[in-house]
């Protein structure tokens, strides 16, 4: 029997025959917002990171950060339960709540161990878990850590929802979960939809908007208001604090017991460390910042419809996004990476997604667009994609 150096050496090796060894590149120093970078030892314009307002940098995030810091020393010390909780962070779990309308917030240290706690919270044995086929892996693993019993429908697919739902045994708890954007395409869950789906079948609904949280919806409350639903209708909503707001962390906003029930109960809230007060007290001001300056949302909005529409007059054809995520799908894992290693030869950093996180056959190129870019930074981005489209790399895109 081969020892474990041996079988873990042959995992290796059997990534390396797929070709789906994921490597890092070190970013040696990032200014203007973090689209420029200094990675391998050149500049280069980024198009990968989902700090879509630019607030990572912002001079007022930054001194909220540092004077913290001094304050409160670096580490918060404990987990809340026992003596990490401090009065940056509970301030942030009031103002959170004020900003999504609903009645509580609970700050969690990652959204991947916030969408955790949720499956285990409000689903469990006997009960189900309905997930959308193409929702983040914090939500799928959720499912399946949840202990009930997990099935997936086709992607935005309501009516197979409702038809699973309507297969549970009688008495049966449900919960569905569902990205509000989906991570890899840019696209607006039908909210209404599973909203009107879970009200008639008697089951929660938990929307994760870590990419809508701060871009849409009136002053940047997400997907949920934007699609104009209430608490009523999405009961459960966890948002994500490390994307549009800046900094890091995540939130789960509900109903009073529900919230009450995070704290007692889930285990990812519970036995961990609370997140460094400077980060709850740079959160305060990325969200005052967010608020008093509205033209980052409608600037990371109208960027990512100036590269849309020059993609289009170039043959290529964006999924059907209206948020900063734009990815052209390719097919082939090796057609996406071939197009992404161009673009940055060229100086453009584009990462390319390819399965298992997305389906296979719909490896893509996922741009992610931010406040911090200027319309230069994108006339620049699709003067670099036709020299590809004219050298044939987007020859298997439709429409080219
Ligand atoms: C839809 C979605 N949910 C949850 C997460 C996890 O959030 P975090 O990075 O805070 O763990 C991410 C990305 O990281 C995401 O894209």
């Amino acid at each position: 029997m081969p020892d474990a150096s041996d079988r873990l050496a042959a995992n290796l090796a059997a990534l390396v025959q797929t070709g789906r060894v994921r490597s890092r590149r070190v970013v040696e120093a990032r200014e203007q917002g973090g689209v420029r970078l200094h990675v391998d030892g050149r500049d280069c314009l980024a198009f990968c990171s989902n700090d879509y307002l630019g607030l990572a940098d912002h001079p007022e995030v930054v001194e909220a950060f540092c004077g913290a810091a001094r304050a409160w020393g670096v580490g918060s010390g404990a987990s809340h339960l026992i003596s990490g909780h401090t009065a940056e962070h509970h301030a942030l779990e009031e103002e959170l709540a004020d900003l999504v309308g609903r009645p509580r917030a609970l700050l969690f240290s990652t959204g991947y161990m916030a969408n955790l706690a949720i499956g285990a919270t409000f689903a469990g044995r006997g009960a189900w878990v309905l997930e959308d086929r193409l929702n983040h892996a914090s939500l799928l693993d959720a499912g399946l850590a949840s202990g009930a019993r997990f099935a997936r429908y086709a992607h935005a697919d309501v009516a197979a929802l409702r038809e699973r739902l309507g297969r549970r045994p009688a008495g049966a708890g449900a919960l569905v979960m569902s990205d509000g954007v989906f991570s890899m395409d840019g696209t607006v869950a039908p909210l209404r939809e599973l909203a009107a789906a879970c009200a008639a079948a008697g089951a929660e609904l938990c929307i994760d908007d870590a990419h809508g949280f701060g871009v849409l919806g009136p002053h940047g409350a997400g997907c949920v208001a934007a699609a104009g639903l209430g608490p009523e209708a999405v009961p459960l909503l966890m948002c994500t604090l490390g994307k549009a707001v800046g900094t890091f962390g995540a939130f789960v906003a509900g109903p009073a017991p529900y919230i009450e029930n995070l704290l007692q109960r889930a285990r990812t809230y519970i036995y961990t460390t609370a997140l460094p007060p400077a980060v709850a007290a740079a959160t305060r001001a990325a969200l005052r910042v967010m608020q008093a300056e509205p033209w980052r949302r409608q600037q990371v909005l109208q960027l990512a419809q100036r590269f849309r529409a020059g993609a289009c007059r170039l043959g290529l054809q964006p999924l059907p996004s209206g948020t900063p995520i734009q990815p052209i799908v390719l097919g082939p894992e090796a057609a996406a990476t071939v197009a992404s290693a161009a673009l940055y030869e060229r100086g453009f950093w584009v990462p390319a997604i390819r399965p298992p996180t997305v389906p296979a056959g719909s490896s893509r190129l996922r741009f992610t667009f931010s406040a911090a870019h200027s319309t230069d930074d994108i006339d620049r981005l699709l003067d670099a994609l036709a020299t590809l489209v004219q050298r044939g790399l987007f020859a298997g895109v439709q429409g080219t």
